[in-house]
């Protein structure tokens, strides 16, 4: 399995070009599936994530074709997506297994084909992740759900219907694939209590683009009124907020000076705040964010997760890490997910003051020094966790496990090494 290896105590200073979100291109890939025709997606992020929602559409039926493209002069790759007819309506366990996001198929082909298979996801590294809220919202669209053999086998005769949705949770996955449904239902779907996350928003815009009629966007209250068919569109992938706040957090540990080009500052509001309070300069340009510690003095702040516009669950783990290093006490709460603190024992090892309590609330009390340490994470945003702690750390630190990184960061040694970092990585073949 590829390491990467960082020598810390290098201060980050230049521009980093942030990519398409992983997370709206994943929904988006596969609202493709509610059509007969081509979509389109520009700004698309090169991740293993992507790598295999593409390989569980082309089982489905979906031909995909890729094309080299520039975004403000950056290379980004341009996907096109077209099922004319699905040749399979499953999507299997070995799919779904690798990557949870599999889910989204569901609202898609069974409004589209009246059926649908889709492996249960299961739980996974930060929690248990129900999809009770999918399943009975379909229902209540009328929907035939059972579950067998370890599979949600989704039915409905007709065109699905219409309805007054109330969520109990404001779910991400559930929003989008309750909205993707929605479009292709008869009548009018209102839901209440949906999350309200800029990914949300983005498929939102392709969806309208492809004749669906949805009002409502940005708030909780969704309205979607049916439409018979939905035709091919194009549109560009909004940039990464959780990878802009992730380099930004890199900025404010090494006491650099990072200019995110393409960051958009309105969908990072509550990290900026608190990068902010901490002591750390944030100037918000047109199109990019501009991260300066050069003279920050970094004082610990609270964090406390919540659903947007509150603090992203998906940036605690790195936050976590400014705070290590940052003057004085601060609490980290976590509300989203029961179990996302597994990086709390790697920091440990690398010389961090952290005491967990339960599973909601950390206390991390700022150190002077972190010394290196071969670490491991067991998901993706830990793992960047364990990269900042490198960062400045000490000596070498190896993170192992770069497949969890290579889901959501793109191009990461190449974007750290471009403003200073001395990091590598070392393939499995030529491991030292
Ligand atoms: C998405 C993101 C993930 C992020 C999360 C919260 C993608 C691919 N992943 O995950 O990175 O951490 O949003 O911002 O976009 N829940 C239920 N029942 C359900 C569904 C969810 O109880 O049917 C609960 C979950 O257990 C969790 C909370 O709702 O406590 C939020 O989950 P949800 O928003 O659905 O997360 P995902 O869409 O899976």
């Amino acid at each position: 399995m590829d390491k990467i290896k960082i020598n810390g105590g290098r201060q980050l200073n230049g521009k980093i070009f942030i990519s398409g979100a992983k997370n709206a291109a994943l929904p988006l890939i596969c609202a493709s599936l509610l059509t007969d025709e081509t979509v389109t997606l520009t700004n698309m992020p090169m991740l293993s994530d992507i790598k295999a929602m593409n390989a569980l559409l082309e089982q489905l039926g979906t031909q995909i074709d890729v094309f080299d493209d520039f975004v403000d002069g950056h290379e980004t790759k341009t996907y096109s997506y077209r099922t004319k007819e699905a040749t399979s309506l499953v999507a299997p366990y070995d799919y779904v297994r690798k990557m949870r996001a599999s889910y989204y198929v569901l609202g898609p082909l069974l409004a589209r084909y009246g059926h649908v298979e889709v492996s249960l996801p299961g739980g996974c590294a930060i929690g248990a992740r129900p999809m009770d809220i999918h399943l009975s919202a379909l229902e209540q669209m009328g929907a035939k759900i059972e579950i067998k053999n370890g599979y949600i086998v989704a039915d409905i005769q007709g065109r699905l219907q219409g309805a007054n949705i109330i969520f109990h949770t404001a779910s991400v996955g559930a929003t989008c694939n309750i909205m993707m449904a929605a479009t292709l239902a008869e009548g009018i779907t209102k839901i209440e209590n949906a999350a309200k996350e800029p990914e949300i928003g983005d498929l939102a815009e392709l969806l309208i683009a492809m004749g669906a009629k949805i009002s409502g966007i940005g708030t909780s209250n969704l309205v979607i009124e049916g439409v018979k068919k939905l035709h091919g569109a194009a549109h560009k992938v909004i940039a990464d907020r959780i990878e802009a706040g992730s380099y930004a957090v890199a900025a404010a540990m090494t006491h650099g000076r990072i200019e995110l080009i393409n960051a958009q500052a309105d969908t990072l509001a509550s990290p900026i705040k608190i990068l902010r309070d901490c002591g750390v300069k944030v100037e918000e340009k047109e199109n990019s964010l501009v991260v300066d510690a050069t003279q920050a003095h970094l004082v610990g702040q609270d964090v406390m997760t919540d659903y947007y516009p509150g603090f992203p669950t998906d940036l605690q783990a790195q936050f976590m890490a400014l705070m290590m290093i940052a003057e004085g006490a601060s609490m980290v709460t976590e509300t989203i997910w029961e179990n996302r603190f597994m990086h709390v024992p790697e920091l440990l090892r690398m010389g961090a003051n952290i005491n967990v309590h339960g599973h909601a609330s950390a206390i991390v009390r700022g150190v002077k020094k972190l010394s290196a340490a071969p670490v491991m994470a067991t998901d993706l945003r830990a793992s960047f966790a364990l990269v900042l702690a490198g960062l400045v750390a000490e000596g070498e630190t190896t993170v192992n496990r770069v497949y969890h990184l290579d889901r959501g960061y793109e191009h990461l040694e190449e974007k750290l090494k471009a403003v200073g970092a001395d990091i590598r990585r070392v393939k499995e073949d030529d491991e030292e």
